[in-house]
């Protein structure tokens, strides 16, 4: 099984979105599964010029040269797309929206690409209610839920309320995020052993992890902390 993973977050690695998303291409890497992992911020990947020489000129090919060239080919192959990105302003990151509009070559209005897709939806978010990722679900179940359409949006894994997840690494949260690290290599596995996610697993990445009020404490203290040090 062929799994291509894109991260949106500028953070890469080091982000709240890598948090859930490693754990997640760990549980598919050890599964059997042929994992790449790209972030945009690495890519040369401009917006799409909207001129449709991809379907009416040179059908399938993209007249820009860039980085898409490069990962046109793996968008095609993969069995597994996985889509992760922090939510900027209600949605995915610009440069990841760049890169989707890009995928326009594979879909040729008309053509069928004759291979079964899943797609994974992987998101943090600074708000604490999990309805701050309504708009990206939906994004998604438009795109790849369509009834008759080739591709099959599997599940998303979502975790508001990230902004204090790695400061409560190094203290007394550690044991109830390690638990939701646990649940998002688990549905790693899930997919690839068994073609979906479940529920119970979608829900565990996304549970509450302290009082509300408790957390819009460390919310706010770790602004203060950034604050801090951009200023110094
Ligand atoms: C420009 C920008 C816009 C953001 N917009 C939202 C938002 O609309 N809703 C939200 O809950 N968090 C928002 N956030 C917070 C991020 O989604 C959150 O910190 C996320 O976990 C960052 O992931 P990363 O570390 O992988 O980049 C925003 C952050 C930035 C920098």
């Amino acid at each position: 099984m062929k799994v291509l993973a894109i991260n949106g977050s500028p953070h890469m690695d080091n982000g709240n979105t890598a948090l859930i998303l490693d754990p997640f291409l760990e549980g598919m890497k050890e599964a059997g599964a042929n994992v790449d992992l790209y972030n945009t911020r690495n890519l040369k990947i401009g917006p799409c010029n909207g001129d449709m020489s991809c379907w009416f000129k040179n059908p399938g090919k993209c007249g820009q040269d860039d980085d898409m060239k490069m990962l046109l080919p793996k968008l095609k192959e993969a069995d597994v797309i996985v889509w992760a990105s922090p939510v900027y302003y209600a949605g995915i990151t610009g440069p990841l929206k760049n890169l989707m509009d890009r995928q326009l070559p594979l879909h040729i209005f008309g053509e069928s690409s004759g291979k079964r897709q899943k797609v994974v939806l992987v998101s943090t978010c600074g708000f604490w209610d999990i309805s701050m990722f309504d708009p990206l679900v939906s994004q998604m179940k438009a795109i790849y839920a369509r009834p008759g359409g080739s591709t099959e949006f599997a599940g998303a894994l979502l975790r508001p309320g990230a902004d204090p997840m790695r400061d409560m690494m190094k203290g007394d949260g550690a044991a109830v995020l390690t638990s939701i690290f646990v649940a998002a290599k688990e549905a790693g596995r899930q997919l690839v052993k068994e073609g979906k996610i479940s529920e119970k697993i979608q829900n565990d990445v996304s549970k509450k992890f302290m009082p509300e009020e408790e957390y819009k404490k460390a919310a706010n203290a770790m602004m203060e902390e950034i604050k801090k040090s951009i200023k110094s």
